[in-house]
């Protein structure tokens, strides 16, 4: 497949950036439209995320919250429109006047720059908690870093199961671990590999309402850590706590974005209005 290369994004390689904000991670979504069959699930979704920007998106089920994560990472090919990480294109390259769709092997490794979280964890059953961590660095490094040797693996998925508070779970298998653990365990492996953006879907939809926290606490701490986050919820409170930009999504399109204040406590389209009346608790208030 080709399409017209109109309007492509000069590459911006993350040039402008103050210096001392994150310099990576810049997401440019332009125009992006998707359809299943006869029904368009995205019509033009355009959306920039800063380097080390927080968004949250949210809005009712079938809106396409999960479809737009999926174009991010090329795990859903895109009818129009594009989406560049960085300047750099997502799952196609400009020869000429056209687009070109990459080839798988050069997918899964733009793929490698982009970590996804999901609500169901996917983690491997047969391996523990630190192989899970492990696994990607060793069998796939990120492009243009060196392969890590077993050891220092090892080393590496030690420090991230520290960081979401399971350093002494390292031998533990998924079944012999809580939802909470496993989706940090989850968390852990997505940073292996040093993603420029994570993107969590639903990442605590899953979760025994206890264990909700223990998981939020975590992304939290990568909200201040510089990593840009792209994130699907229906965790008002966290959405407005972690925020930069909530973007609110229905059927299709966006229908507002902007701060958590803006969006929350103050909307100006009545479909944000009506939707957040029926999901926030009349005490929810900022
Ligand atoms: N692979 C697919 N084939 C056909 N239709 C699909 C496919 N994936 C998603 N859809 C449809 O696209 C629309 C958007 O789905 P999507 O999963 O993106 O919604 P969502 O906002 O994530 O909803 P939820 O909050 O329930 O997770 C829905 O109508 C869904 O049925
Ligand atoms: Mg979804």
């Amino acid at each position: 497949m080709s399409i017209i290369a109109t309007d492509i994004p000069a590459a911006t390689g993350g040039a402008g950036v103050p210096a001392a904000g994150p310099t990576r991670g810049l997401v440019e979504i332009t125009k992006v439209r998707k359809s299943f069959g006869a029904v368009e699930v995205l019509k033009g979704i355009t959306l920039t995320v800063e380097p080390g920007g927080v968004a949250v998106i949210v809005g009712p089920s079938g809106s396409g919250k999960s479809t737009l994560l999926r174009t991010i990472n090329h795990l859903e090919k895109v009818d129009g429109g594009f989406i560049a990480i960085d300047g750099t294109l997502v799952g196609y390259e400009v020869r000429g006047s056209t687009l070109h769709e990459l080839r798988e092997k050069d997918v899964l490794k733009q793929r490698t720059e982009i970590g996804m979280v999901f609500q169901n964890f996917n983690l491997f059953p047969h391996l523990t908690a630190l192989e899970n961590v492990t696994e990607a660095p060793v069998v796939a490094p990120r492009s243009g870093k060196p392969r890590l040797s077993k050891a220092q693996a090892r080393e590496r998925g030690l420090e991230l199961l520290d960081r979401v508070g399971l350093k002494d779970r390292a031998g533990a298998y998924p079944r012999q671990l809580s939802g909470g653990q496993q989706q940090r365990v989850a968390i852990a492996r997505a940073l292996a590999l040093e993603p420029k953006i994570l993107l969590f879907d639903e990442p605590t939809s899953a979760l025994d309402p206890e264990l909700v926290n223990e998981v939020l606490d975590v992304i939290r701490g990568l909200a201040k850590s510089g990593t840009t986050l792209i994130i699907v919820t229906h965790e008002m409170g966290f959405a407005r706590d972690v925020a930069d930009t909530v973007v609110f999504m229905d059927q299709g399109q966006i229908v507002e974005q902007g701060s958590p204040q803006d969006i929350f406590s103050n909307p100006r389209e009545e479909r944000t209005r009506s939707f957040f009346s029926k999901v926030i608790e009349p005490a929810f208030n900022i």
